[in-house]
């Protein structure tokens, strides 16, 4: 997939509602002149993608348009339209929360799926009664898949989450019974959990929830569902190196370009691209190309180069992690939660 930022503002973070917004530190600070994407550096980054057998390739799975809140750049139809010339694939990651069906955001986003395009949505309780649940009714009629994020902060946290899906699914009839019966499986996974081991380790979590698959699928309608674990920032923006629920254990991230793939590719609005599977904001330093200024040649050498510095790096965070200086940023700059 490859995760492309298209704007920078987010209505939840200027508001202060998302104080832990992992991008907001890289993004909260840009000039309001570079907060949208333009359409133009839209239309570079597709021709680059293009004339780059591996971006394209990552492309044909999927072009996610992130930030940020997507919705909120004005010209986000013509830039889908864009994307759409490189891939069939093009969804967007929004937060919902959106207050009627008038604006501005909300229209946009319908244009986008009456052209084919999918939505997805990352829940957030305190909006979900007023803004996200009415929307999201709308959006069930408008296209037939839907991706949900759920964020948590502990288990009682996902817990309640999981009951407001499984309330929703459950109210709009028996077309999403098969939503239901995930949702529900999920729900009392977790609720047992809770009842024997509510401090539990992510180890044990995960356990638990075997392997409880992340989609629903019927033809009249296909759901996945992301179950995430919160982190706290800090002032820096850096992220903590254990997650919310899970504070006792160390959360390292496998990283896929160290490895040798490319599962992902985060691409940043300036360009800049990152393989990271986290929207860009763990603030892995080694750079893969900017895919608005560099030759489709010069990309590919520095995804090179930059694998050797990210395995260079990665393995002295092997070290450090065995000799009990976790948490310590080496030189290369891949963060100490990378393995
Ligand atoms: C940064 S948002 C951008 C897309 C859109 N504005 C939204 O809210 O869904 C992308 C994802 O990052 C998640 N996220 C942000 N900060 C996080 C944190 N500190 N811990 C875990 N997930 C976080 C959000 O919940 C969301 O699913
Ligand atoms: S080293 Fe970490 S931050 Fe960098 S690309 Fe890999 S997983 Fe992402």
């Amino acid at each position: 997939m490859l995760s492309i930022f298209v704007e920078a503002s987010c209505n939840r973070y200027n508001r202060d509602e998302c104080v832990d917004c992992h991008v907001y530190e890289p993004l909260g600070n840009l000039p309001k002149s570079e907060w949208h994407m333009a359409p133009e550096d839209a239309r570079v980054m597709a021709e680059n993608i293009r004339k780059v057998d591996s971006l394209n390739a990552l492309a044909q799975q999927e072009i996610n348009m992130t930030g940020g809140e997507a919705s909120q750049n004005p010209d986000i139809v013509e830039i889908f339209k864009i994307f759409r010339t490189v891939t069939p694939n093009v969804c967007l990651h929004t937060n919902l929360d959106i207050n009627s069906d008038q604006s501005k955001r909300w229209l946009r986003l319908v244009e986008i799926m009456k052209l084919g395009g999918r939505i997805d949505i990352t829940l957030y309780p305190v909006s979900w009664e007023k803004f996200q649940k009415p929307l999201l009714k709308k959006v069930l009629k408008l296209q037939n898949h839907l991706l949900v994020n759920v964020v948590f902060e502990n288990l009682q946290d996902l817990n309640n989450q999981l009951g407001l899906l499984l309330n929703f699914f459950t109210e709009e009839g028996e077309i999403y019974d098969h939503v239901v019966n995930l949702l529900r499986e999920y729900q009392e996974k977790v609720a047992s959990l809770l009842k024997t081991e509510p401090d539990c380790n992510e180890a044990t979590y995960l356990k638990h929830m075997g392997n409880t698959g992340s989609f629903a699928q019927k033809k009249e309608f296909t759901f996945g569902i992301n179950l995430l674990t919160a982190f706290r920032v800090d002032a820096l923006g850096r992220r903590a190196m254990t997650s919310t629920p899970f504070p006792k254990d160390n959360y390292l991230i496998e990283c896929p370009a160290a490895r040798g793939s490319i599962d992902i590719m985060t691409v940043r609005q300036n360009g800049d691209m990152t393989p990271c599977c986290d929207v860009g904001n763990l603030q892995c330093q080694p750079r893969f190309g900017n895919l608005l200024k560099d030759s489709p040649e010069k990309i590919l050498e520095n995804f090179e180069a930059s694998s050797k510095i990210m395995a260079i790096g990665i393995t002295k965070n092997r070290e450090n992690i065995q000799n009990a200086k976790t948490g310590e940023w080496v030189e290369e700059g891949i963060p100490p939660y990378c393995s």
